[in-house]
């Protein structure tokens, strides 16, 4: 698709439907179409729109101006106008001109300039809310958007904000591409390949084999694997551009979660594709990372599996030692999630990072406490955090901190080995984190528990239903943002 920038009035732009944001209650924004359109405008305000937050409607263009339509689209109470309501606003007028056949979209920016607002989210929440996945599809979706104006002076800034925007969004198709995409067809293998295609000239893409993490002694992330015939694969990429230390990224990426022999109930086990959603995030960032060129070393390790039961799977009861020397007994095998991204802390802390964040669908529980709005975060590094928190704000890839209280350390004692892998119903969102803080001990560490948010049950204004590629926008501004 294309995104061009004009500087000529809206009357100016031959396109199929023109854009224009209003803020609640003003009808009299736009002068320059003419006293009949004024009036029109005028009307519906009386009727069916108002200007509020996410409405719609799309009308005929008056005689006269080269669009062929309007669509109107509210940003809300004028004083409570925020970047994301833009960028909502861009979602669901974009998604809705793509449903309607439209091809060329041009947007207006005269309102949001004047609200002195980031014109880039418009694009930013328009890009995210057009993502389709067609590929299982005889029929393809036909409906294609080919290009959308930005009627603006053009600027160095507003260049580079596109391009930023743009390469971070590729990404997020990325992710949610192979979050989407069912296990059969995202093997472990497939997921290393996906890794694979991101080598360039910074960027090296290991692909470790049974053997290598048996050699390692990665024996926790080697327990999840037992059940299953597809080979596990540990990727571990490195992208360099830039001297000092490497900030590591891991993702869990169990590429189908049956629970093992702990097995899960059936209803609702098909969406267990998305629990490789936190490595399809690190991929993400480290593809934008390399593709932008930006000055940062990172480390991403996704501990690639899946988690069945079969003849030789793990058993509850069976004990597996990790690569920090620590034992853990496994209570439920379907708390799996903690012992790959354990291992993955163990292997990534000797590339003595400057941090580790790791990105699971970890727990239901994160599910039951935040729903689909927030990712669920603790850690053991106020600094770390409270950048996480700020790139959160920003993006609107919210986060809301729990606590890692020293009290949990007691819920996964267990009597035969160092550790246990759950700490029973109560407080599992927090226990599990705790498991993983047992071997970041003293490196800076975060833990984003998006087992709510990586997967959305019903259409948001610019998050299709389906895998959201949620953190590749938070950690890439955490990135931009560091200090
Ligand atoms: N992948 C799941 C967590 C999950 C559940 C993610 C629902 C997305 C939606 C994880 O491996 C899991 O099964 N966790 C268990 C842990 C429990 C057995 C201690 C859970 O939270 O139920
Ligand atoms: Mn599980
Ligand atoms: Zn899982």
């Amino acid at each position: 698709m294309k995104i061009l920038v004009k500087n000529i009035s809206g009357t100016n732009c031959a396109c199929d439907a023109l854009i224009l944001p209003f803020v609640e209650g003003d009808s009299e924004f736009y002068k320059e179409f003419g006293t009949a359109f004024q009036k029109q405008i005028r009307k519906a305000f009386s009727k069916e729109f108002h200007g509020k937050r996410n409405e719609l409607l799309l009308m005929p263009a008056p005689e006269g101006i080269k669009p062929e339509r309007i669509l109107l689209v509210g940003l809300g109470k004028k004083k409570e106008v925020s970047a994301e309501n833009i960028r909502q606003a861009g979602g669901k007028a974009a998604a809705h001109l793509c449903g309607q056949g439209m091809k060329k979209i041009a947007v207006s920016t005269t309102l949001i300039s004047s609200l002195k607002l980031p014109l880039v989210n418009l694009v930013e929440g328009a890009l995210l809310g057009l993502y389709t996945f067609n590929r299982y599809r005889k029929e393809k979706n036909s409906k294609k958007v080919e290009s959308i104006t930005i009627l603006s002076k053009s600027s160095k800034r507003l260049a580079d904000e596109l391009k930023w925007t743009r390469t971070v969004i590729s990404s997020v198709y990325f992710a949610r591409d192979l979050i989407n995409t069912p296990s059969n067809d995202m093997t472990p293998s497939d997921l290393a390949n996906a890794a694979v295609s991101l080598r360039q000239k910074n960027l090296s893409v290991k692909v470790m084999e049974k053997k290598d993490a048996e050699k390692l002694g990665m024996g926790a992330y080697l327990s999840v694997a037992k059940g299953s015939k597809e080979p596990p694969k540990f990727i571990v990429l490195e992208y360099k551009g830039s001297k000092g230390k490497p900030l590591a990224l891991i993702g869990k990426s169990i590429t189908f979660d049956s629970g093992g022999i702990s097995l899960k109930p059936s209803d609702g086990m098909e969406k267990m594709k998305y629990d490789m959603a936190g490595g399809a995030a690190v991929l993400g960032v480290i593809k934008a990372a390399s593709a932008l060129k930006l000055p940062v070393n990172l480390i991403g390790i996704l501990p690639a599996t899946e988690n069945l039961p079969g003849g030789s799977a793990t058993k509850p009861g069976d004990i597996a030692r990790s690569i920090t020397g620590k034992t853990v007994e496994i209570i439920n095998t379907d708390a799996e999630g903690r012992l790959v991204v354990a291992d993955a802390i163990g292997y990534a802390k000797r590339f003595k990072p400057k941090a580790i964040i790791d990105i699971a669908t970890l727990t239901g529980a994160c599910s039951v406490a935040l729903g689909n709005e927030a990712i669920a975060m603790m850690g053991n590094d106020r600094k770390l955090l409270d950048k996480i928190k700020k790139s959160a704000d920003n993006t609107y890839e919210r986060v809301w901190e729990m606590p890692l209280l020293d009290e949990y350390k007691e819920y996964i004692k267990s009597d035969v080995a160092d550790v246990k892998n759950t700490g029973g119903k109560s407080g599992s969102l927090v226990t599990a984190a705790y498991f993983l803080y047992e071997f970041a001990e003293k490196t800076p560490w975060v833990h984003l528990d998006i087992a709510g948010t990586a997967w959305v049950e019903k259409d948001k204004p610019y998050i299709p239903k389906g895998a959201s590629g949620i953190c590749v926008r938070l950690i890439m501004d955490l990135i931009k943002n560091w200090k």
